[in-house]
Order: C-alpha cells, then sequence, then structure tokens
C-alpha cells in the first residue's frame, strides 16, 4: 500500500465519518508519518509552527481512533494500516463499519459512507454476511447475569427472536412479561443459541436503578480505547453507537421496570431516569449492525410508539411456559401425573409460581398434587403471596380498584360494566386499564366486537384474601 492509497482510504474513512476531506495539513501530517518524518520535518516542509502541526496531529489520531475503533498514534499509525491492508479490508472494524449508514430521523448523518464502501472495499455484506463473519468467540459480559440450570422448551420463542436479530437485524426488542414468567432465563438461553454471531455480548441489571451515565460507562468498558471515555453523557451515547455501528453486538438490559415509577401510570420513567428513553430512541433509529433486548415487567410508552413507526423495533410478550412446566413438577418428584396440567393452567404456567407451589406440595400434601387440588380454593404460597404483594404495590391506586373490583366478577366483564361499578372519571378508567395491560396484569379477549377483561385464577385468589383480611 503505498502513501496515496493510504492517503485516500483515510480520506473516505474521515469522510464518512464528518463529511469533511482531509485538509492539506493532514494530509502532509500522514503523508510525512508514513514516510517517517518528525513533526519538526513536517513542520519545516509544509511551512507551518511546530505545536500546530503537532495539534493538528493529535486530533487527527484522536479521530481515526474513534473511527476505527482502535487506538492509533504517530507511532502506531503505519502499522495499523498494514493491518488494514493484509486483512484484505476485511476487518470486523471497517466491515461493519461501512455496511450500514448512520441515520438519525431518516437523516443520513454520515452521507458518503457507501461511496467508501462500493469503490474503496467493494463490498458491502449483509447483515447476514456479516454474522457469518463474526462467528467466533463473542467478548461475554455476563457479570450480572444468574445462573440458569435447567432450561425447558420456549423453542418458539427462541425462534421468533433468533429471527428477528439475525434475519431482520432488529436494533431494539422489548422482551415482556409479568415476574417470574421467564424473561431472564430466555435472555440467556438465546445468548448460548446465538453468540457466534457476535463481537461482543453485554448482560446487564438495571435491578438498582442506575442512572443513564452509569449504565453506558460500564457498556463502554467492554470496548478498547476504555481510556478515551467521555465525561459527557451524550458523547458517551453516540461513543456507544459508534460501536455498536462497528462491532455486531447484543446487549441486554434487563429488569426495565425498575427505571419506572411505582404508584404511578405503568411505563413511565422516575425524572432521574428520563434520559434513557432518548437513549433507545437514538438505539431504534440510528442505523448500526448490533441489538438492544429490552427486558420488562412494564411495556415502555416508547416502545409502543417507536414499534408503529420503525420496524426494526418489536416486541414479545411471554406467557405460559405450557406444558414444558411439568418438567418442573418432574424435578420436584411430584406424583399425580394425570392432575398435573390441571396445576399448571391453574398457576398460569409461570415457572416461578410453579416452583413455589410444587415446593408447597412437597412439604404439605406429601407430594400428590391430586391431594393439593382436592383444595377448593387456589392454595397461595407464602412466597407467591410476597411476590405478588411487590407487584400490588407498584400499581396505582384506581388500578388497585379496578383489580378488587374484576376479582368479584364471575365473569369476565366489559369496560362498561367495569365503569358502572367504579366511581372513576372516564379518563381515569381508560388510562387504569391502558396501564393494567402495559403490566400484562389483565386478561382480555374480544367476541362478538366486545373486549372483556379478567383476573386470572392467582391474582382472583390474591385479592380475595386480601380484602378478607382487612
Ligand atoms: N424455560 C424455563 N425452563 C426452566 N426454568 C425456567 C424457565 N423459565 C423460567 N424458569 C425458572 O423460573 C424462574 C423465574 O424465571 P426468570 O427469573 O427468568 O423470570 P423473569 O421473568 O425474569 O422474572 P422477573 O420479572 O422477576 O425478573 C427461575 O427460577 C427460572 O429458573
Ligand atoms: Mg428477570
Amino acid at each position: 500500500m503505498n502513501s496515496t492509497e493510504v492517503l485516500e482510504l483515510v480520506d473516505d474513512l474521515i469522510f464518512a465519518k464528518t463529511g469533511k476531506h482531509l485538509e492539506n495539513l493532514q494530509k502532509d501530517v500522514l503523508k510525512g508519518t508514513i514516510e517517517g518524518k518528525v513533526y519538526p520535518d513536517i513542520a519545516k516542509d509544509s511551512g507551518f509552527s511546530e505545536s500546530h502541526v503537532k495539534n493538528v496531529g493529535q486530533e487527527l489520531w484522536k479521530l481515526l481512533s474513534l473511527v476505527l475503533g482502535e487506538k492509533v498514534k504517530k507511532a502506531n499509525f503505519r502499522a495499523v494500516f498494514e493491518k488494514i491492508k493484509r486483512q484484505n479490508f476485511s476487518s470486523p472494524i471497517i466491515s461493519g463499519y461501512c455496511h450500514t449508514n448512520l441515520t438519525a430521523n431518516n437523516i443520513n448523518i454520515f452521507p458518503d459512507r457507501e461511496r467508501y464502501c462500493s469503490a474503496t472495499l467493494t463490498r458491502s455484506p449483509t447483515s447476514v454476511e456479516n454474522s457469518q463473519e463474526s462467528k467466533n468467540e463473542p467478548q461475554l459480559d455476563l457479570a450480572e447475569a444468574p445462573e440458569i440450570f435447567n432450561f425447558y422448551d420456549r423453542s418458539s420463542e427462541l425462534t421468533t427472536l433468533e429471527n428477528w436479530i439475525l434475519k431482520d437485524s432488529s436494533r431494539l426488542i422489548a422482551l415482556l412479561g409479568i415476574s417470574g414468567i421467564g424473561k431472564t432465563t430466555l435472555t440467556l438461553q438465546l445468548i448460548k443459541q446465538i453468540k457466534t454471531n457476535f463481537n461482543y455480548i453485554i448482560y446487564r441489571s438495571l435491578r438498582f436503578s442506575p442512572t443513564l451515565d452509569v449504565t453506558l460507562t460500564k457498556l463502554l468498558k467492554n470496548f478498547p480505547d476504555q481510556a478515551d471515555i467521555s465525561q459527557n453523557i451524550e458523547t458517551k451515547i453516540f461513543q456507544l453507537l459508534d460501536y455498536l455501528n462497528q462491532y455486531r453486538c447484543l446487549i441486554i438490559l434487563d429488569d426495565l421496570q425498575m427505571l419506572f415509577c411505582s404508584g404511578k401510570i405503568a411505563g413511565q420513567y422516575q425524572t432521574e431516569s428520563e434520559n434513557y428513553q432518548i437513549f433507545f430512541q437514538l438505539i431504534a433509529e440510528m442505523n448500526h449492525q448490533s441489538c438492544l433486548i429490552l427486558n420488562s415487567r412494564e411495556k415502555p410508552i416508547e416502545i409502543t410508539q417507536l414499534e408503529t413507526k420503525n420496524n426494526s423495533v418489536r416486541s414479545l410478550i411471554l406467557s405460559s411456559l405450557g406444558l414444558a412446566a411439568k418438567q418442573i413438577l418432574q424435578k420436584h418428584k411430584l406424583s399425580d401425573e394425570e392432575t398435573w396440567e390441571n396445576l399448571i393452567d391453574i398457576y398460569q404456567g409461570n415457572p416461578r409460581w410453579i416452583e413455589f407451589t410444587a415446593t408447597m406440595i412437597q412439604e404439605f400434601f406429601d407430594s400428590s398434587v391430586a391431594k393439593f387440588l382436592q383444595w377448593e380454593k387456589v392454595i397461595l404460597s407464602e412466597s407467591l403471596v410476597a411476590e405478588l404483594d411487590k407487584n400490588f404495590q407498584r400499581i396505582t391506586q384506581n388500578e388497585q380498584t379496578i383489580i378488587i373490583q374484576l376479582a368479584q366478577e364471575n365473569q369476565p366483564a366489559t369496560l362498561h360494566q367495569i365503569d358502572k361499578t367504579l366511581e372513576l372519571s372516564t379518563s381515569d378508567l381508560l388510562n387504569s386499564i391502558q396501564s393494567l395491560k402495559r403490566r400484562l396484569l389483565l386478561d382480555i379477549k374480544q367476541e362478538d366486537k366486545t373486549t372483556y377483561f379478567s383476573l386470572n385464577s392467582v391474582w382472583k385468589q390474591y385479592v380475595m384474601c386480601k380484602e378478607e383480611g382487612k
């Protein structure tokens, strides 16, 4: 690679990043560096002061470091570009950078990147090609992830997620479901299955409601150039977006609901977490080759809005584990297999609820599911009540009123029927129903163009016991 080729390549990279071509002095610095000259000599040749030439050089190395995702200095500039030449431009850094154009709100902010891709690299891999390119061991950051000991079924959900991520290149996915349904477990299994398609896989829990600043710093620490993590939150977001564009990354942010207010309508961010919304929006709207999965018990409001206008945003509601939950009962060595399906139905196929109940059956019912089911009422273990308590305390007063009302109904109720019994304004009623839907706490069915709402048997029993205990 001669100096003209290097200058052209650098010019293309810089143009793709900034929309500006190299200035004459920047070219002089590069040419001098390739020829092994020191700054005083380059300054003499170009007619500028030594300090000015040095400053121009340092800014250029910084910019190139950001573009290439690795530290570029005067001392290693030649080595870096020799390496790129050896790899015949197929490095994930370069190819990843090229095959997508960063856009925001449909405005291409790196407008000439395609020129660079087709002219210089003569290839522009699709995401599938690119995923094959990345087939290797990714850098894993799973320090905050719990270990999973058993995994049953969820084959259709795994296929859906895999297709969305690998085939459709979805950039933002919300995995939604009530507590204990298996969101965390499913995403960790997904990682096992598709990890070779990524350069980086990062799992973080938001259970202690970290600020966006803290989360970004933790995410950025996974990538090269940790020393260059900015102090400024906006720059941090764009640094991360740059990495998401250069590398194929799968990031999972679990327990998103912990960023939302307790006692308010579902999906409302606490004041100090509001800027996460902008971050998620940018992840959805900027063009890059990575995917962010958000696990949440409550559907974030912006996901609904983004989903309708942006097909790289998806959401998946996780429901019953179905008959695969029998394996939980098997693990607990329970008897009367013919009754297991009934038990799974009552406890909504929720693996955690079924775990709690299986432990209780072992302890108090001689491991017999039939004996347990002889009791007329749905029996809730102490652990299950504690879990439902936490959920109940998070919802608004109006939502609690609606839930208590529904627990007393023998049949699913229409909006009109709920409205007749409760003294809520129409807007309060509608907002509360919508909020309960976002929390996935209502069973909803459509019949003859009418929507009916009801509570599942576990929630019904919980609310009835609570009311009786008052
Ligand atoms: N597919 C599965 N196979 C086996 N066990 C499962 C499965 N899904 C969930 N579980 C078990 O159920 C329990 C709850 O699962 P998990 O923690 O993934 O739920 P979650 O939806 O993330 O809950 P939370 O909202 O509280 O974070 C765990 O003990 C887990 O091992
Ligand atoms: Mg979880």
